[in-house]
């Protein structure tokens, strides 16, 4: 009797690529991460067995630094609206590979957030020691438990989404969201900015998230169309104003990581700032309209996009989805959620794009070219 199998099939329980994998991993990923760090009664968010700043300091946090590479990065600039939006701190972020020749500001009393799922990032490792040199505080999220960058931190939120193996970074975003989630609301409830109600319905809303994510993954098969369409054209767009633009931009690198095609991910209200100029017939242009309060100006964007014969793909909020539909050509719903909350869903129809576009072009999904998991050089 003999069984033919190897190590790497059995690691992709079932899955073609572990991309796909730990796209459909990120349910877990998210209650993981979540776990224990929300209290019984689901009013407040414990942070304190990881952060292990007073009340006092964290008081006397007078700005922040959000430095990271790549995904990270990107998971980053959604951290920033989090931070900003319910701590009211001031918070700016950068590249790791800029943060160090730029000479930024860093005082006692910055808050210096490195992000990064290896935790061995040449950059980012370079840059926390930049920031630990000029007396600033470091606060690590990293999946890595025990890597450089948590070694050498001062305070560390761990993701907990597992072993990531495919170059392209999915469930370790999508949870970096969810520790920044986590840290927006245990920054501001400690310094004061935010009322027990309001942490009640963010974290009832977190909760909802896994559940959500399931649901989209559910119809997977739906982005495996469109992705085909996609892998024929050599330039496409993204937009959105507000958390979408930051997901364009995650969206936009993960096209490109995996499928080889070029994209650009622009602030819907740039377009007529010179990118409009080139948009011409059929260019694909995936548009995010989640940000309610946005929602009028981004379609008015659109409008302007489908004006010069761009083919527009809507990501909308369900419920919204046949007034999207309007001015655009196709749309795609994801489940509703708090504003500050759609990244965590709104990212997951963008992984599955990429990763069908990939396999159509033939691509190795799991190792793109030229790329490497986990980049020790400078
Ligand atoms: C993600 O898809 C990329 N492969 C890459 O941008 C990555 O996020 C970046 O290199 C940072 O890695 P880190 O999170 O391990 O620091």
């Amino acid at each position: 009797f003999h069984v033919d199998w190897d190590l790497v099939t059995a690691e992709k329980a079932g899955f073609d690529h572990f991309m796909l994998k730990e796209i459909h991993e990120q349910p877990k990923a998210y209650r993981d991460t979540m776990m224990g760090r929300i209290g019984a009664d689901g009013k407040s968010v414990t942070l304190s067995k990881e952060i292990g700043m007073t009340t006092e300091q964290i008081r006397g946090i007078s700005r922040v630094h959000i430095v990271a590479c790549g995904t990270a990065f990107h998971a980053g600039l959604v951290g920033k609206t989090v931070i900003e939006s319910l701590a009211r701190i001031p918070v700016e972020t950068d590249v790791a590979s800029e943060y160090r020749y730029r000479s930024p500001i860093i005082t006692p009393d910055t808050l210096v957030i490195v992000v990064s799922q290896s935790g061995e990032t040449a950059d980012t490792l370079a840059a926390l020691r930049e920031a630990k040199r000029n007396g600033a505080r470091v606060l690590a999220i990293t999946n890595v438990v025990g890597s450089s960058v948590a070694r050498d931190a001062d305070d560390v939120i761990t993701t907990w989404a597992g072993p990531e193996i495919a170059v392209a970074s999915t469930k370790a975003y999508s949870s970096q969201l969810i520790a920044f989630y986590l840290l927006g609301l245990y920054l501001a409830q400690e310094r004061g900015t935010i009322e027990q109600a309001q942490v009640a319905e963010i974290v009832e809303a977190m909760h909802r998230l896994p559940d959500q994510v399931e649901s989209i993954l559910e119809q997977a098969e739906l982005y495996k169309g469109v992705a085909e369409a996609v892998s024929k054209h050599d330039n496409l767009f993204f937009i959105g104003r507000g958390l979408d633009f930051a997901v364009a931009q995650e969206g936009s690198l993960k096209l490109k990581e995996i499928s080889y095609i070029h994209s650009e991910a622009y602030a819907a209200g740039e377009l007529k700032h010179g990118t409009l100029a080139l948009i011409e017939d059929g260019i694909p242009v995936i548009a995010l309209v989640t940000q309610e309060d946005l929602y009028e100006k981004t379609l008015s964007n659109i409008k302007e996009v489908k004006a010069r014969g761009a083919h527009v793909l809507g990501i909308a909020n369900a419920g919204y989805e046949d007034e999207v539909a309007k001015s655009v050509d196709e749309t795609f719903s994801i489940p509703r959620t708090l504003p500050l909350l759609t990244p965590a869903l709104s990212v997951v129809p963008l992984q599955l794009l990429s990763y069908h576009a990939s396999l159509a072009r033939g691509n190795d999904v799991d190792k793109p070219r030229n790329l490497a998991k986990s980049v020790t050089v400078e």
